[in-house]
Formats: C-alpha cells, structure tokens, sequence
C-alpha cells in the first residue's frame, strides 16, 4: 500500500504544488503523516545504491557513519508508520557492516572516530527496542550494540583528563587529542539504553561514569546546562571549542531520559532532563521563529552546514520524541515543538524537480532554500515519523527485555577485539614531541579553515 502512496503524494503534490506548496502535511490526520514520511523516505532513498550489484551494503558515498543514521532513522520510520517497504535493505545494510559483530569493519576501520561506530550501535540498540525483525542465523541487534559497547569501553582515556573517550581512535588521526560531546554522550546514551534493556548494571554503571565523568569538563556543564562541542587534552580537558550543535544535547539528553526511566524517576536525572531540555529549547527552538520550530543555529543563518550538520535535527527529533515516552512528563513541552517543526519542515519540502526535495530551514517557510540532500531528506523523515506519536497509541515506549523486547543478549560480543585499542601510550621522546607539535598545527589549522569540529566521516 505504500508505495502507491507514496507515489500518490508525489504525483498529488506536483499537481498542487504551485511555486513552494511542498510536502502536504496535516499532522491531525494519520494517513496525511505517513505519506509524507513514505515522500520523504523515498527522496532519501533514491540516493542509495548499495543494495545494487557491484555496490557494497550499507555504505554511501564519501561517508560511512551516515548509513548507521540512515538505518536508524529507516527502523523509526518502519515503527511509527507501519512501512515496511525498507526493512529488508535496513538489515542487509546493518549486517554487511556489522564487522566482527562491533561495527567496526576493517575496510573502514583505520580512520573512524569513537562518534562514526556509536551511531551504528545506537542504530542496532533502536533495532532491539523497537523489536525490528532479526534475521535468522546472524547476531541479533541486541548483540551487536553490545559489540559497539564492548569494544568502546576499553578505549576510554585515563592518560589524559582523568578519562573520558578520545574523539578520533588511533594517534595519527587529526582529533585524536580531542574529547568532544558526540563521543561521550552517544557512548553514554549507548550504555543508558543498554542498561534499561538487560538491567545488567555494568552498563548503567558506565553510564553513570561517563555522565560524572562528562559534568568534569566543558562538555556537560551542569550549572547553566551548556554542552560544548570539544575540548583537548592539551588543556586537561578545561578548553571549550564552543559551537552548539542539536545532537549534541540531543544525545545526552536522551540519555538521561532512559536512566530516569530505569532508576523510577531518579532525582538526579530528573533534574538532568529539566535542566538540558530547558537549554534545548532556549537554543534551538528560537523564539524569533516562533519558539516551536527547530533551527541548527550554528550553520542556518549564513546556510554553511555541512552533510553531516544536515543529520543532527534529525536526531533531536527522534531522540525527544521518545523521551516523552520513557519520561512521560516531558510530553506537553516536547510534542507541539515536533508537531510544528514537522508541518515547517513539510512547508521547506518543496524543492527539486519533485518539488518534494527539503532544504534545510525549516522556520523559513515562505520558499525553498535552495539546499538538497539525503541528509536534509533524512532529517525530514525523522521529524515527519516522530509526529506519529499522536496516533500511535499501543507500544510508543522502547522496549526492554522485561517489556517484550526480544532481542538476545550476547554480553561477550566484541569483547577481546584488542585489534580495535590504540596501543598503550609509549615514553614520549623529544623526536616524537617534535613531530606531535607539527601535527598538531597542521591539524589545528586545518580545523579552523573547515570550521569541522564535526564528525569525521568514514
Ligand atoms: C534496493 O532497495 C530499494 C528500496 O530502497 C528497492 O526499491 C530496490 O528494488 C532495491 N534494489 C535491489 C537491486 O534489490
Ligand atoms: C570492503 O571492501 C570490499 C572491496 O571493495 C567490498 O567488496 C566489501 O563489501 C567491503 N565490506 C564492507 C563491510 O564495506
Ligand atoms: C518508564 O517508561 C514507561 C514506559 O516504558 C512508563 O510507563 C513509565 O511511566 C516510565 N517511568 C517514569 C518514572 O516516568
Ligand atoms: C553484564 O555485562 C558485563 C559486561 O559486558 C558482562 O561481563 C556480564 O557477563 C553481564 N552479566 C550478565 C548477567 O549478563
């Protein structure tokens, strides 16, 4: 059924569509969210080629941390609508990359960052709690966020800033002397989830480390909820580099979210949830938009983001949408901000020939911006599927293994993959302090002239 109604709602649109009438969304009716989600999905769909012949599953152009993201987004988008229509080439993709069960797959492996692996594991954790289909005779999806887990864990820092996770893995990479937000926080959000799927305590124990850890440093300060980008070991982890980024608070956030669920409330999460919500809502629904309509106001107003920065309202979305599921309190501040951010973003789909592709304000309503990508397509069709949470009414909550989930646990999964450490730091000579120093000038210059204190991409 969907694709005819998919196709209903782009030949619909087209017919309608004067200059900028775009996606047509009415958020009260059901049936007018799920086609603008299957346009939306489609559009970003007709950018992936990996299930072709002679194309490798689950890898897009130029990047490889985005096709977990994308996957993610696809298992949302199966579960608040009921469109199947991707489900088997979201597992193709989520298997093929899976590695040694840790997404970390040697062809890419030499140059990812801890922030590129999370989002596949985050990806593989939504799979387990949305009870997304497993397939027979491979790992389940449980297992294979347990595999991100395990091999991240041994990877945090105590050499430098009394821990934390580096950004980048191996020394020789540009950021590897950097600790940022995404790495911290998406591990965090990682364990969280973990933790309330298995109650297995190691997890939520890890969770709770890397939250301390985090409120140490500039990239989760607890007195004005602020989180910073990144920060540098050179600087004991005390610099800020202080672009503001909707993931950013999205992930830890969310994370907090599900230690509130699993500790019943707890008051130290509560006051997480109200003090980085608070924040979130200052920052990124801007009041000069209204104060309902999401806005990356780091890169929007001069339209300088880059493919990666297009994912992140995404993210927010999805993540706040299921908060106000494990956090129910939360809903009447959170929904009418998804609500009217999904009918913007639907007013910004009007570019393209389709003149259903999304640029990427979605508070400039009036015309398209001119921008169109998979990504803005993505980001799209994660705020799109998360104003479904008004009509779906049974199972909106992410499950555990206590609630139904029924995805296996394997907690040895990546565990002893030594291969994936950079190896104990060495006594520094004056040689390598030499070449360290230069390094680390051309990489510091090089991010300043690409403004990307940003993930890196596979
Ligand atoms: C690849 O997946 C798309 C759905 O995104 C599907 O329409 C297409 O038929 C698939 N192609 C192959 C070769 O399986
Ligand atoms: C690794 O690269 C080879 C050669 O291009 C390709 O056939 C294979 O599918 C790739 N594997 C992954 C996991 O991307
Ligand atoms: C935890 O989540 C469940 C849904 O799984 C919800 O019913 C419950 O109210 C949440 N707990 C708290 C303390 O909000
Ligand atoms: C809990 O997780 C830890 C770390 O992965 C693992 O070693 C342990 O076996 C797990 N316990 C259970 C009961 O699954």
């Amino acid at each position: 059924m969907i694709l005819p109604d998919c196709l209903s709602a782009i030949f619909l649109t087209a017919l309608f569509a004067g200059q900028g009438v775009a996606i047509e969304l009415d958020i009260t009716d059901e049936r007018s969210i799920k086609n603008a989600a299957a346009t939306a999905a489609y559009n970003m769909m007709s950018n992936y080629h990996g299930n072709e012949s002679g194309q490798v599953p689950g890898k897009l152009p130029d990047t490889w941390w985005e096709g977990g993201a994308m996957f993610m987004t696809l298992i949302q988008y199966w579960f608040w609508t009921g469109d199947a229509s991707y489900n088997e080439v979201t597992a193709q993709g989520m298997l093929w990359q899976k590695g040694r069960d840790d997404y970390f797959p040697a062809n890419y492996s030499n140059y990812l960052g801890n922030d590129d692996q999370v989002f596949w594991g985050l990806a593989a954790i939504t799979a387990a709690e949305l009870n997304f289909p497993e397939k027979s005779g491979e790992p389940s999806w449980l297992s294979l966020a347990q595999g991100v887990f395990n091999t991240q864990v041994p990877r945090w820092d105590t050499s430098s800033c009394d821990g934390g996770l580096r950004w980048q893995i191996w020394p020789y990479q540009a950021g590897y002397t950097t600790k940022n937000a995404i790495s911290n926080g998406g591990l965090f959000q990682l364990a969280a989830r973990l933790g309330r799927y298995t109650k297995n305590q190691t997890y939520i124990d890890w969770a709770e480390k890397i939250w301390d850890w985090s409120a140490t440093t500039p990239l989760l300060k607890t007195a004005d909820w602020n989180i910073a980008d990144t920060t540098t070991t050179e600087a004991n982890c005390q610099d800020h580099g202080d672009l503001q980024w909707t993931y950013n608070y999205g992930t830890y956030l969310s994370g907090a979210g599900y230690m509130y669920n699993l500790t019943d409330g707890g008051e130290k999460w509560k006051k997480a949830i109200d003090g980085l919500l608070g924040t979130t809502v200052a920052k990124f629904f801007p009041e000069k938009y209204g104060g309902d309509i999401m806005s990356e106001i780091s890169c929007e107003p001069n339209m300088m983001c880059d493919r990666n920065q297009d994912c992140f309202k995404g993210f927010l979305s999805s993540w706040l949408t299921f908060i106000t599921t494990v956090a129910p309190y939360t809903r009447e501040q959170i929904i009418p901000k998804i609500l009217a951010s999904a009918q913007a973003a639907a007013k910004q789909c009007s570019g393209g020939d389709s003149r259903t592709d999304c640029g990427r304000r979605w508070y400039q309503q009036d015309k398209w911006d001119g921008s169109k990508s998979l990504e803005s397509d993505m980001s799209a069709l994660s705020v799109f599927s998360s104003s479904m949470i008004t009509h779906k009414k049974a199972h909106q909550a992410p499950l555990t293994a206590e609630t139904g989930g029924t995805s296996k646990s394997n907690p040895s999964a990546g565990s002893d993959h030594k291969e994936q450490q950079p190896d104990q730091p060495k006594p520094i000579t004056t040689g390598d302090r030499a070449g360290a120093s230069i390094m680390t000038f051309f990489f510091a210059c090089g991010w300043i002239a690409s403004v990307s204190w940003l993930v890196y991409g596979g």
